[in-house]
């Protein structure tokens, strides 16, 4: 087991860079994607604080399947342009949603999220996947975990 540990009161900038540099280190020469799917969904859900759901969906047959995910269990799979992520997976654009209850079409997959953010990953040019992170806190996420997310979502792209 791998224990990966952020100083709480490290900024929010530093503490993605680590996210970044641990992922690259736990993902580095595996190619498997879903195990390193399945380590990074672990790893997000160690070192960032304030999330009920943490993980990814895959682009398989023109939809969204789910994928490795830490929190409770999911909806399986999301038609493009539904809800955040198939709005993100659509788009190829992030979705950063401060209030998930003012989001058209938002999919409850669990009662208790507040905000979300959900980040796209391209590989030549295709979205392939999307991270999707779930807080209970409205507005948890700013434009400093979005690039981090975005950072996190460039490494994965040939990993995954
Ligand atoms: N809320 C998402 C669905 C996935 S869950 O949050 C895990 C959405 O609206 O696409």
């Amino acid at each position: 087991m791998y224990d990966f540990a952020a100083d709480p009161s490290l900024p929010k900038p530093e503490l993605y860079r680590e996210l970044v540099s641990a992922a690259d280190a736990l993902t580095s020469g595996e190619p498997d994607g879903i195990a390193n799917m399945a380590n990074v969904a672990a790893l997000v859900w160690q070192l960032v604080p304030g999330l009920n759901w943490a993980g990814f969906y895959r682009m398989v047959g023109g939809e969204l399947v789910l994928g490795p995910f830490c929190g409770k269990p999911a909806c399986i799979r999301i038609p493009l342009g539904q809800g955040v992520c198939g709005t993100a997976a659509a788009s190829a654009q992030t979705q950063r949603v401060e209030d998930v209850r003012a989001f058209p079409g938002h999919i409850a997959c669990d009662a208790d999220s507040r905000s979300e953010l959900v980040v796209p990953v391209l590989r030549h040019g295709e979205v392939i996947a999307v991270i999707d992170l779930d807080s209970p806190s409205p507005a948890r996420f700013d434009a400093d975990d979005q690039a981090g997310f975005e950072a996190l979502a460039a490494l994965l792209a040939t990993r995954i």
